[in-house]
Order: C-alpha cells, then sequence, then structure tokens
C-alpha cells in the first residue's frame, strides 16, 4: 500500500516522540528560560502508551511506512523504553532506529540491542568541553557521550551516526576536530545547518553556516568526493573521503531545502501527528484511539491527512522565520 501527498510523495517515514522530556536543556532547543522548573511537561496520561504506539505504528506500516524512528525530546528517559522496542521490534520488514543526545547510551546500549533496535544516531556539537556544556547547559560532559557511542557500536548497534547542528559563532571551530575525530573511529559524522524549528530559539540566517561552507573546510584538508544517496529522499547529502576512509554527510535543510522527496510523518509524545516539522498545527490520534475506533477507521484518518498535505517549508521559508507558533523540536524530535 502507497499513500500519495498532494505532491505525489508517498509515506514512508514515521518518527515517533516517546516524550517532550529531555535531560539536556540545549540552548537551540530547549532554553532554560523557557524550559525551566515551571514549564510544564505532558503529564502521564497526556501521553501515548507504549501499546497505542505499537498500534499506531503497526497500521503506518500497513499504509506504507517502511522506517521507524525514536525520538524525544530525549528518548532514553522514558521509564522501560527498552520494553517499546521489543514491542515495535515485531513488527517485520523495518527499519527501527532512534535519535539520541547519548547520556544514558552506555548504561542501555545492551538493553536497547536485545530489544531489536537496529542502529542508532546520537547528537554531539562539540569535542570541546567547554563549547559543548555552552550548548547543553547543564554541564553535560563530552566523554560521557562518547562513551555511550562505543558502547553501541561495541553491541553492534551500527553504523552509528552523529549529528552535529552547527552554529555560527558557537561551534563552527568544532568543524574540523569532529570531523578528523569521527573519520578515525568509523562513525558517520552528519553535520546540520541550524533550522528555524519551534519559536523559541530566537533564529537567524546569519546563524547558519552553510553545507557548502563545511564541505569546502573539510575538503581543504581531507579530500571529499559526493557520494551517491542510500535512497530516494535521504535527508543527509552523503560525501566520501577520497582516500576511502569513510563518509560524511551534509544536511542542508536551509540552504537546500528537500521537501520534494519528504515522506516524513511525525507523531508527538501525546499523538498528534504533523506532516511538517514546521507545522503549527497537529492532528490528535490519541482521542481517537481512546474512543474506540477501529484499525481500519484510524488508517482511514491517516490517509485523509496524507492526501491534503502540501507541505514544504523549507523551500519556501523567507529570510525572516515567520512568528508564528510553530510545533517545538522537543515535542516531535527533529
Ligand atoms: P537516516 O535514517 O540515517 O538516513 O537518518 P535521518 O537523516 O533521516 O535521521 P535523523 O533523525 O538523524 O535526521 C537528522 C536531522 O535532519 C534531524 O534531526 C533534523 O534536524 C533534520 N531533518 C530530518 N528530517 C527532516 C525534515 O523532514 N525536514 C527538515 N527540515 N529537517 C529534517
Ligand atoms: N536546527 C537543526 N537541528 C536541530 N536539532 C535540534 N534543534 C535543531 C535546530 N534548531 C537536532 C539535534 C538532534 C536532532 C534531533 O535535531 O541536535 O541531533
Ligand atoms: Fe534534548 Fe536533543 Fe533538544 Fe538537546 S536537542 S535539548 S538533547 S531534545
Ligand atoms: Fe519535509 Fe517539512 Fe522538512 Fe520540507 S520542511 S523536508 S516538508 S518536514
Amino acid at each position: 500500500m502507497t499513500l500519495s501527498d498532494t505532491l505525489n510523495r508517498p509515506l514512508r517515514d514515521l518518527r515517533i516522540s516517546v516524550t517532550d522530556r529531555c535531560n539536556f536543556r540545549c540552548v537551540y532547543c530547549m532554553p532554560k528560560e523557557v524550559f525551566g522548573s515551571n514549564y510544564k511537561f505532558l503529564l502521564h496520561e497526556q501521553i501515548l502508551t507504549y501499546e497505542e504506539i505499537t498500534r499506531l505504528a503497526r497500521i503506518f506500516v500497513s499504509l506504507g511506512v517502511k522506517k521507524i524512528r525514536l525520538t524525544g525530546g530525549e528518548p532514553l528517559v522514558r521509564k522501560d523504553f527498552p520494553d517499546l522496542l521489543a514491542m515495535l521490534a515485531q513488527i517485520p520488514d523495518i527499519d527501527l532506529t532512534m535519535t539520541t543526545n547519548g547520556s544514558l547510551l552506555s548504561r542501555f546500549a545492551q538493553q536497547l540491542k536485545d530489544a531489536g533496535l537496529k542502529r542508532v544516531t546520537v547528537s554531539l556539537d562539540s569535542l570541546d568541553n567547554e563549547i559543548f556544556k555552552s550548548m547543553n547547559d547543564v554541564d553535560f560532559p563530552v566523554e560521557k557521550v562518547i562513551e555511550g557511542m562505543d558502547a553501541a557500536a561495541a553491541v553492534g548497534l551500527a553504523p552509528v551516526k552523529v549529528n552535529m547542528v552547527v552554529k555560527r559563532g558557537v561551534n563552527e571551530s568544532s568543524i574540523l576536530p569532529m570531523a578528523r575525530f569521527f573519520r578515525e573511529k568509523g562513525f558517520i559524522l552528519r553535520f546540520i545547518e541550524y533550522m528555524d524549528v519551534g519559536h523559541t530559539n530566537g533564529w537567524r540566517m546569519d546563524d547558519i553556516v552553510s553545507a557548502k561552507e563545511i564541505i569546502k573546510i573539510i575538503h581543504a584538508e581531507m579530500p571529499l568526493e559526493p557520494a551517491d544517496p542510500n535512497y530516494r529522499g535521504e535527508v543527509a547529502e552523503r560525501w566520501r573521503y577520497k582516500d576511502g576512509s569513510g563518509e560524511i554527510g551534509v544536511i542542508a535543510s536551509v540552504t537546500q531545502a528537500f521537501c520534494r522527496d519528504c515522506s516524513r510523518a511525525r507523531l508527538s509524545a501525546e499523538g498528534k501527528l504533523y506532516t511538517c516539522l514546521f507545522a503549527i498545527k497537529g492532528h490528535d490520534f490519541r482521542d481517537l484511539l481512546r474512543s474506540g475506533a477501529t484499525d481500519e477507521e484510524v488508517a482511514q484518518a491517516v490517509e485523509k491527512i496524507w492526501g491534503k498535505r502540501a507541505d514544504r517549508y523549507s523551500e519556501i521559508r523567507s529570510e525572516n522565520t515567520i512568528p508564528l507558533p510553530k510545533v517545538e523540536m522537543s515535542h516531535i524530535g527533529g
């Protein structure tokens, strides 16, 4: 079964946020002034249960989804997270993966592998503790994240990918050290252009270091050549080191938008379906599930929403980000 939206894009990817909570306060995602002690996170009864998530995931797979990525906030702060993985791992023929800040990964790597996780993507914005701590804003050290990545690789959660958000004037100086370090380690490092997601990070176009610039910096020291995408609609543009020592990726969501092939749907922890990372409104599925709808009725609701989808925010974004209350990254997991 393949659904098609108004721009002929199929639904292939489902990103499920399992919690809106996180143990980091990255300044570009959950700034402390907003996400402080008075911030009202979702209550337990407001978020989907693991049974509800699994039921929805099965329905999405029946509609053509091939990849499920679990996100947060930080997915590993939700209680018994490996139990959810074990339930999702029963669904045949899907790529099951997650994005994590890595802080709890050394503790959980083996359990995640045993539960059926295939691979993992870890966020890390710098190897320099001063810079990294100024970005995570909770004094979390680089070494612990690297320990987590190593633990993941050791139990076979491969390939390990690393996401680095690059913000001008903040961590540009970390581009080369990160490239050298992860080339040596054999992990796939991807540089992400800083985006205007949500409405709390005060984004400006000037904050971006473009993918082109990043490639130029690395190429000057370690020559690169372009590599073909692994699949249609891959978010990261792949580049290979000419000497055969591995690859990197750049995610140019601002300077080279990739909406044309965007086959991603996002489900928030409270069960709202978003058809774009920059959506203003989600479609509630929690009440539908809890009102006793059949699988067929739920599937029809998804079909209807996808059939009307016309999102292409990154292609039409203007110089200044639109001051509308877009959904926060910590709600839909990036
Ligand atoms: P693979 O499955 O390994 O190919 O990973 P992926 O690149 O699809 O997933 P990942 O979560 O690592 O995505 C990397 C980052 O790219 C995200 O955290 C976002 O910052 C950004 N990104 C992913 N999907 C979209 C999208 O649909 N639109 C935009 N604008 N950015 C996206
Ligand atoms: N722009 C780009 N990437 C972001 N992330 C969080 N906020 C932003 C932003 N404003 C990244 C995280 C993580 C992934 C889930 O999204 O660093 O790697
Ligand atoms: Fe947490 Fe990831 Fe947001 Fe940082 S970017 S605050 S680690 S959810
Ligand atoms: Fe997809 Fe929206 Fe990102 Fe474009 S901006 S790639 S439509 S999620």
